[in-house]
C-alpha cells in the first residue's frame, strides 16, 4: 500500500464567520483519479463566493470538513492515467479545484485545468478561474449578440477581478468599454486596462454622464457586478434593443417592467456554475486565446497567508476601492 505524504490547508469544520477558517497540517495529501491531475499549488484565488460558502447559506453546500477555494495555480505532480494533456512540471491553473485550492495540493479534473504561460505569475495564475470563466460567459455568452466592434458595452463595477477581465475580453472583442470604479485609483486601473471612458459609481448623476457620453443612445451591453443598486438605472440607460446582465447582486431592488418594454430590452442574470459543457468548451477556449495572445493578464492587489484567511474574508466581503484581485500565496 503507497503511504501518502501530509499536507497544510485551510479547513473549515462548521459553517460560520470568518472565524471558522482554520489552518491544519495534517491533512492528507489527495490521490488522483484517472481523469485528475495532482498540482502543487503556489498561489490560490479568493472569490465573494467563498464568503457565502463558508456561511452554509448558499446553494452549494460542501460536505464538511472542506478545504475552501475554487481557483489555482501551481505545478502538476501527478496525472492520472487517462490524462492526456498535462504531465509533471507543467505549469498550470485550475478551476473547480476537487479537493480546494487552499491548500498546498489540490486536484483538478483534467478540463478545468489550463495551461499557465510563463509570462504569468502564479499569484496571477490563480486570479484567471472564476473572474475570467464568468466574464468570458456574461459577455460573449449571455450578451453574444452585443459583442462587436461597433457597440458600446457599460462593465459597471469594472475595478474588480470580475469586471477587469471584463474590461480585457470586452476590449479584445474590439467593443467601446465604458467602465466604473468608485476610487480614482479604481478609475486609473479600469483605464489603463483599455476602457475608453471611465466613471466614478459613488458621484451623483454619473448615469447621465454616461447616457451623455453615448450621445443619448446608451450603452448596448450592461454587465452588472451590483443589480439590487443599479437594476433600475441600467434598464434607464440601456440602448434599445439592449441587454444587461445581471453578474452581482447582494439584495433587492423595485423596479420599473415598462422601461423593458418601452425598449426591447433584456435582462439577463447568470451563475457561472450553470453553464452547460459546451458553453464550458467555448470560455476555455477563448480564454486559452486570450492566455496565448497575451491580452490576459490578471491585476493582483492583495496576497494574504492562509493564516490571515479570516481577515481575508472580511475584506473582500466589506472592500471599496477595488484594485483587482485577492489570492492567498501558498
Ligand atoms: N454570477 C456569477 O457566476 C458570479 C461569479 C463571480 C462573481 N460574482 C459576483 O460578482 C461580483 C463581483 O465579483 P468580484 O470577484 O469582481 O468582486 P470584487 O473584486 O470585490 O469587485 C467588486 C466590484 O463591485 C464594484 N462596486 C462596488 N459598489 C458598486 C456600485 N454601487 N455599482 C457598481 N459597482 C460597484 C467595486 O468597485 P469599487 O470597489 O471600486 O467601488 C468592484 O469593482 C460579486 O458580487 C460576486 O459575488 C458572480
Amino acid at each position: 500500500m503507497t503511504t501518502r505524504l501530509m499536507m497544510r490547508a485551510l479547513r473549515v469544520a462548521q459553517f460560520g464567520g470568518p472565524e471558522v477558517l482554520k489552518v491544519e497540517a495534517n491533512i492528507q495529501m489527495p490521490v488522483p483519479s484517472s481523469s485528475q491531475v495532482l498540482v502543487e499549488v503556489k498561489a490560490a484565488g479568493l472569490n465573494p463566493v467563498d464568503t457565502y460558502i463558508r456561511t452554509g447559506t448558499y446553494a452549494v453546500k460542501p460536505t464538511l470538513p472542506y478545504i475552501p477555494g475554487s481557483d489555482a495555480a501551481g505545478i502538476v505532480k501527478e496525472v492520472g492515467d487517462q490524462v492526456t494533456k498535462f504531465k509533471p512540471g507543467d505549469r498550470v491553473f485550475v478551476l473547480k479545484a476537487v479537493t480546494g485550492g487552499c491548500a498546498e495540493f489540490t486536484l483538478g479534473e483534467e478540463s478545468f485545468v489550463g495551461y499557465l504561460p510563463e509570462t504569468l505569475s502564479f499569484q496571477q495564475g490563480a486570479g484567471i478561474g472564476i473572474p475570467y470563466f464568468t466574464a468570458y460567459r456574461a459577455l460573449c455568452i449571455k450578451g453574444r449578440d452585443k459583442v462587436k466592434s461597433s457597440n458600446t458595452v457599460l462593465i459597471h463595477g469594472a475595478s474588480g477581478a470580475v469586471g477587469l477581465a471584463c474590461v480585457q475580453i470586452a476590449v479584445s472583442k474590439g467593443m467601446k468599454v465604458i467602465g466604473t470604479a468608485g476610487s480614482p485609483e479604481g478609475l486609473e486601473l479600469v483605464r489603463k486596462e483599455g476602457a475608453t471612458s471611465v466613471f466614478n459609481h459613488r458621484e451623483k448623476g454619473y448615469m447621465e454622464k454616461i447616457l451623455e457620453s453615448t450621445g443619448g443612445n446608451g450603452p448596448d451591453l450592461i454587465i452588472e457586478m451590483l443589480a439590487n443598486v443599479n437594476l433600475d438605472a441600467d434598464m434607464q440607460i440601456v440602448n434599445k434593443y439592449g441587454i444587461i446582465v445581471i453578474v452581482g447582486n447582494r439584495g433587492q431592488i423595485e423596479v420599473n417592467p415598462r422601461l423593458l418594454m418601452g425598449k426591447d430590452s433584456t435582462v439577463t442574470g447568470m451563475i457561472l456554475m450553470n453553464a452547460t459543457q459546451e458553453e464550458w468548451s467555448e470560455m476555455h477556449s477563448g480564454i486559452t486565446d486570450g492566455l496565448k495572445a497575451g491580452w490576459i493578464k490578471p491585476t493582483i492587489c492583495t496576497e494574504y497567508d492562509l493564516n490571515n484567511a479570516p481577515k481575508a474574508h472580511e475584506e473582500i466581503i466589506n472592500n471599496s476601492g477595488a484594485l483587482g484581485k485577492r489570492v492567498f500565496v501558498i
